[in-house]
């Protein structure tokens, strides 16, 4: 039950104690959990961007709607996503695995064919909305390793993409933000939520069992 006694310790950590550092082994950990996470046909359509340059998480307090937290918290992880999908992203991935394999290049090309066929056609949005999904589950992950290793951790959607994306020239990387993952440790005295109770949905509200 370690798993769960970690996401009911873990809480949307809204003040951080700015004096309190989170280690490299700490947070390479926390990056390895988003790094062996799942992703659809395994392309890790995201990447990651560390952030501990204080000027940089200054300036991103007006783009996240002026939540201190991203200044206050020791490193903020900025989850990144593809753009869109192209025909050189796909073939490095499989050329990566079929390389690392021992098998002959072009091994999968019927499965990427179709992966072709089906995404490039579309627009840059809708490759967009399923790259950022992708995102969301190292992001998930991220959040339990740091629970596991008592390190707290905000999920953040409430920032102006665009302009995150302008700060950290992402666009120019063929990456759009999606999400914002502050970590450090909390600052219990001064945290407004860190005494109340967690609320979530009673089991049988929130699932449906189908005998
Ligand atoms: C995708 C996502 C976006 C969120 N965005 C913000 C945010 O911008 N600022 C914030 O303070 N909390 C944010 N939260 C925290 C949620 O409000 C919080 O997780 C939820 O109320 C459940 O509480 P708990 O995480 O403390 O258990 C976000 C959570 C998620 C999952």
């Amino acid at each position: 039950m370690a798993l769960l006694d970690d996401l009911t310790w873990r809480y949307a950590t809204k003040k951080y104690d700015p004096s309190k550092k989170v280690s490299d082994k700490d947070i390479r950990t926390i990056l390895e959990a988003a790094r062996l996470a799942p992703t659809s046909s395994g392309l890790q359509q995201y990447r990651i961007l560390v952030i501990t340059n204080q000027d940089i998480k200054d300036k991103m307090v007006p783009i996240a709607a002026g939540q201190q937290i991203v200044a206050e918290a020791s490193h903020v992880l900025v989850f990144a996503a593809w753009d869109r999908y192209t025909e050189e992203r796909i073939d490095e991935i499989y050329n990566k695995t079929t390389d690392q394999r021992g098998l002959p290049r072009g091994r999968f090309s019927s499965y990427t064919d179709k992966l072709k066929n089906l995404y490039l056609p579309q627009t840059e949005d809708e490759n967009f909305v399923h790259t950022a999904r992708q995102a969301y589950i190292g992001f998930s992950l991220a959040i339990a390793q740091a629970a596991e290793l008592r390190i707290d951790s905000t999920p953040m959607e409430g920032f102006s993409n665009h302009e995150l994306d302008e700060l950290l020239h992402l666009r120019t990387e063929g990456l759009r933000s999606v999400l914002l993952l502050p970590i450090g440790y909390r600052d219990t005295d001064n945290d407004w939520l860190a005494s109340m109770k967690k609320v979530r949905n009673d089991i049988n509200d929130f699932v449906k069992f189908l005998d």
